[in-house]
């Protein structure tokens, strides 16, 4: 994730092209000192809601006068940055120096008046720009979604060496500075509509939009934490105790359920720009689920999910720790999406967030360990960073400047190979994988693939996960292992189209779906007809609380 110090001012190209090219050959040369950020999480947090919080969001015509339109804004204060983006027309992005500058903006915009339909009363940070200009140009619109894979092919035909092509993944895939925004931006302007309601509820990103693995077009997950509300508790200031006369329910699930009933009903009637609302209540960690058309993301909005805010953290110290980290993590994750070992729906396969865990468990049994062990983190942790969730210790150092570098050196490419060798001949009958020990135990039950949760360790978070997609794990590995070896045998041939990691992010035949769409494989059919079922339209359900 493009984390570092803000473009301020221009902000036409946040992240340009040239910029990549940059920090990828800084990249390969520099192998362990950038691409990760030695920031905090919660400072990163921190930074980003406040720059939400002084964003708007503007539907504009296709055709504007930049110039103009950004002098409009600023007779409202300073525009600290802004950029245009495509989905379902164009928008910008404008992020304001003050607040007060929103304030002046909005209250100089004017309530739609169409004879023929009424408004609903809710005014928002979404707003929308008319042009009375008449030198219009389209402008220039940064991308919301990430290259094809045949385009992420050809660009690693021209790359050195195998770790480049790493870098070159890593880069093509990540979220980009923009994406980042936009995303925190969608957070704020549902932490408006949450807090007309609930005013002490705080609206929080979690999973892949904020733990360094995000990929541009993933999913937005959010949760809204009503925890403030508990902690509400009037004193006694003499012999009278007051109490808030408040309606009562049987559980903390059915106050859940009602709570994001409500705010479903507010986004599903108010949230504008807000489509396709399903409230899907009834789910083990019941959820909100809706499309930002105007941002181009599907949101999942999760209640007091604080253990996966935790768990996002957690994987950010991961993947910020060590440079090789990420790379490793988006190249397997891109390898694991062609040849359909993940998928966009849930069912049978492999998540995103299990193969992340599974790649952690792997650098951290290396001879001499890539990253610590969740204990070894927890040993570092401070005072302040003692947190007990629903009685689960989730404490662990949260201060990065904390944890030293470990002594392994390896290469990515060596760590590529290996991560293959080593789930090829790992016993996935015997042995569970868990990052809080980083030592494979015998499995409890006889789940197929059994990982530990790493915070409620009585859970298996890929339980999912059948034999066969198992099986077709292993012998894509064992075989990912066989053509990546031979690769690093032979001297390289120039001219050659798919070399390196292009060889193993090739489709190859044995994966039935993806190189031939005629020939659907009978295995991976019945588990796709299967997974429908079990989905039916819980998408992450069916693995979130695991
Ligand atoms: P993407 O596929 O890019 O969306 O990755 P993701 O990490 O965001 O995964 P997902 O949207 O499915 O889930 C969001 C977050 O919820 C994860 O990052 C985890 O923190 C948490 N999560 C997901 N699945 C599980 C699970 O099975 N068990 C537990 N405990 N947490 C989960
Ligand atoms: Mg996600």
């Amino acid at each position: 994730m493009k984390l570092g110090p803000v473009v301020r001012a221009s902000g036409r190209a946040l992240s340009t092209a040239a910029g990549r090219q940059q920090r990828r050959a800084l990249a390969a040369e520099t192998a362990d000192q950038d691409q990760v950020t030695r920031k905090n999480f919660a400072d990163v947090q921190r930074e980003r809601k406040e720059q939400a919080k002084n964003s708007v969001l503007i539907s504009c015509p296709s055709k504007i006068n930049e110039k103009k339109f950004l002098k409009h804004l600023s007779r409202h204060g300073e525009v600290a940055n802004h950029f245009f983006f495509d989905s379902h027309g164009v928008h910008a992005l404008v992020e304001f120096v003050n607040t007060e500058s929103i304030i002046s903006l909005l209250s100089a915009t004017k309530v739609p008046d169409n004879e023929d339909t009424c408004v609903l009363p809710f005014k928002s940070r979404f707003i929308k720009v008319k042009s009375q200009e008449l030198d219009l140009h389209h402008v220039k619109c940064t991308p919301q979604t990430s290259v094809s894979i045949n385009q992420l092919l050809k660009k690693l035909s021209g790359a050195k060496n195998i770790v480049d092509q790493a870098h070159i993944i890593l880069d093509e895939l990540q979220l980009t500075e923009e994406s980042i925004r936009v995303r925190y931006l969608v957070s704020s302007l549902v932490s408006d509509i949450a807090t007309a309601y609930f005013p002490e509820a705080t609206v929080h990103l979690y999973g892949s939009s904020v733990n360094s693995f995000g990929k541009m077009g993933c999913d937005l997950d959010l949760f809204l934490n009503l925890d403030s509300l508990k902690d509400v508790s009037g004193k006694p200031a003499s012999s009278f105790v007051t109490e808030y006369w408040m309606r009562q329910v049987s559980s903390g699930r059915v106050a859940q359920q009602k709570v994001l009933s409500v705010i479903g009903e507010c986004i599903e009637s108010f949230g504008p720009g807000c489509t396709e609302v399903h409230k899907i209540l009834s789910a083990r960690c019941p959820l909100v689920r809706f499309y930002h058309q105007s941002a181009g993301l599907h949101c999942d909005l999760t209640a007091d999910n604080e253990i996966a805010l935790r768990t996002s953290e957690l994987l950010y110290i991961f993947g910020n720790i060590d440079s090789r980290v990420r790379p490793l993590v988006f190249t397997l994750r891109c390898w694991a999406r062609v040849h359909g070992i993940t998928s966009s729906v849930s069912g049978h396969w492999i998540t995103n967030f299990s193969l992340t865990t599974m790649i952690l468990f792997f650098l951290q049994k290396r001879n001499s360990p890539v990253i610590p062990t969740l204990d070894q983190l927890k040993n570092l942790a401070g005072k302040n960073d003692k947190r007990i969730i629903e009685d689960n210790d989730c404490t662990f150092v949260s201060d990065l400047s904390k944890i030293k570098p470990l002594e392994n050196t390896e290469p990515l490419d060596t760590l590529l190979i290996e991560f293959m060798e080593f789930y090829g001949t790992f016993d996935f009958s015997k042995n569970c994988i868990d990052i809080r020990k980083g030592v494979e135990k015998n499995k409890p039950d006889s789940s197929p693939l059994y990982i530990q949760n790493p915070f409620e360790q009585s859970l298996n978070i890929s339980k999912n996960v059948n034999k066969c997609q198992l099986e077709r794990f292993v012998h894509l590995v064992q075989e990912g292992s066989w053509t990546l070896q031979k690769q690093a045998s032979q001297p390289l041939e120039k001219g050659k189209e798919h070399w390196g990691l292009a060889s193993i992010l090739f489709p190859t035949d044995s994966d039935g779906l993806f190189r031939s769409k005629k020939r659907l494989d009978a295995n991976r059919l019945g588990s796709i007809l299967d997974s429908l079922k079990v989905s039916n339209n819980n998408r992450k359900t069916t693995t979130q609380k695991q």
